[in-house]
């Protein structure tokens, strides 16, 4: 079991979130106890929050009475941590106040465990002074309030005020309970292929699907590691709230975020695909077809890895992937020194399995001063966590 959550729920209609939220909770193997106001059963229903946490739903004070006299105390004892997702400004007010009017109340003042709050309303009411006051003074007083997002809003306008994601909210209050050995490092990963214009239609491009870069992004974020994932066209998402999503298109486009990104960065991984050559002029119009020849003057593409590894500071620990053909170790350890890296990820076009646009892959993994680790063929996903496994030895090592 990994802990006792206690959920309050207020009356927003962000509350139609809250049951993905307790599920996160459930499924993570946390056991989810309910608290609901009288408004929020206006927004859900006590069959679905008992179904998904297979516990009965807290909703009146005097009610509680039939089973135990001081339920607001026994759930306040039992947590581990309280949140109240969503929280309206009304129950925000009232808590700091220390008014106890009502179940959910009740227990938050007979509460002395960890409590975050997930903020849900208008902008307008969410940037009042009241309400702002209120958050400072919660949060002085060691409440941690997780901010709501700027978007479209129920009062149909944009705006602050969105409730953070579930997934954001389970993800720092797991993290808060269970801190991972990733917290306070930053990746920058690349990933997918790159697609170089040709004219306004046609483009060089190649296979990559980017799941492997996309898979190394997961891994990490699960470990609590800030994730920058610079994309290439790709149709794979990620929801993860600790990888951020930086969509590009060229080599250049590539570069660009990826440069920006590095100097912060404490790992950086490429594994896309980057175009080594692009055409040196890209035409405005549909080239025509005619029974030609037709040639495409290429030029080459700027080396990201080589170039950050060229900048990389003390401290900074960078990996480059090579999809080789022929020769693969003599020309991955080529790679690895040629470009200054940390480690080289050999995958071969050689192996069944292994590379592009497949669900699997197979993978040696190359380090200055160190035997060759060969990987056998595994789902990207496990082999994503093995070559996270191997960058985390590998950077403790060397402190
Ligand atoms: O996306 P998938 O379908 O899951 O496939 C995964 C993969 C096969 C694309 C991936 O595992 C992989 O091998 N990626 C690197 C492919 C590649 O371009 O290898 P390379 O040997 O040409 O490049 C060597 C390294 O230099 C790579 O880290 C590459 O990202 C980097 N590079 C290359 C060219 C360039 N202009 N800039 C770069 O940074």
């Amino acid at each position: 079991m990994q802990g006792h959550i206690l959920v309050g729920i207020t009356g927003g209609i962000a509350a139609y979130k809250t049951p993905s939220l307790l599920r996160l909770f459930v499924k993570a193997g946390y056991e989810v106890r309910t608290i609901a106001t009288e408004h929020a059963l206006q927004f859900v229903t006590p069959l679905t929050i008992e179904t998904l946490t297979n516990n009965k739903l807290h909703t009146d004070l005097f009610a509680a009475v039939a089973e135990r006299h001081t339920e607001h105390i026994s759930l306040a004892q039992w947590a581990d941590v309280m949140v109240v997702a969503p929280a309206t400004a009304n129950c925000i007010g009232k808590l700091n106040a220390g008014i106890a009017d009502d179940m959910l109340t009740t227990t938050l003042l007979a509460l002395n465990k960890p409590l975050f709050l997930a903020p849900a309303m208008n902008e307008n009411m969410y940037t009042h002074f009241s309400t702002q006051k209120n958050l400072q003074q919660l949060q002085a007083n060691g409440v941690h309030v997780i901010e709501p997002t700027e978007g479209f809003l129920a009062c149909q306008s944009e705006g602050k005020g969105r409730m953070a994601e579930p997934e954001t909210i389970f993800q720092q209050i797991d993290n808060f309970l269970h801190p991972k050995e990733g917290m306070g490092i930053k990746a920058v990963i690349t990933a997918g292929p790159t697609y170089e214009p040709i004219d306004s239609v046609r483009f060089i491009g190649n296979h990559s699907s980017g799941k492997m870069g996309y898979c190394l992004a997961e891994v990490l974020a699960r470990k609590g590691v800030e994730v920058e994932l610079v994309s290439g066209p790709s149709h794979l998402s990620c929801n993860h709230p600790n990888i951020r999503l930086h969509k590009v298109e060229t080599a250049a486009e590539m570069f660009e975020a990826t440069a920006a990104l590095a100097p912060t960065a404490d790992i950086a991984i490429m594994a896309a695909a980057v175009a080594d050559y692009r055409p040196a002029h890209i035409a405005d119009h549909k080239i025509k077809k005619s029974e030609q020849h037709l040639q495409i003057d290429l030029e080459p593409t700027q080396d990201i890895l080589k170039t950050l590894c060229a900048q990389k500071k003390e401290g900074q620990f960078f990996v480059g992937f090579a999809l080789e053909t022929d020769h693969e170790e003599e020309n991955a350890r080529h790679k690895l020194e040629s470009k200054k890296a940390d480690m080289i990820v050999l995958n071969s076009l050689q192996d069944a399995g292994a590379g592009f646009n497949t669900p699997t892959n197979k993978v040696s993994i190359l380090r200055p001063n160190s035997e060759i680790l060969h990987l056998p063929l595994l789902s990207k996903e496990e082999t994503a966590e093995r070559i996270v496994d191997t960058i985390f030895e590998t950077i403790n090592k060397k402190r």
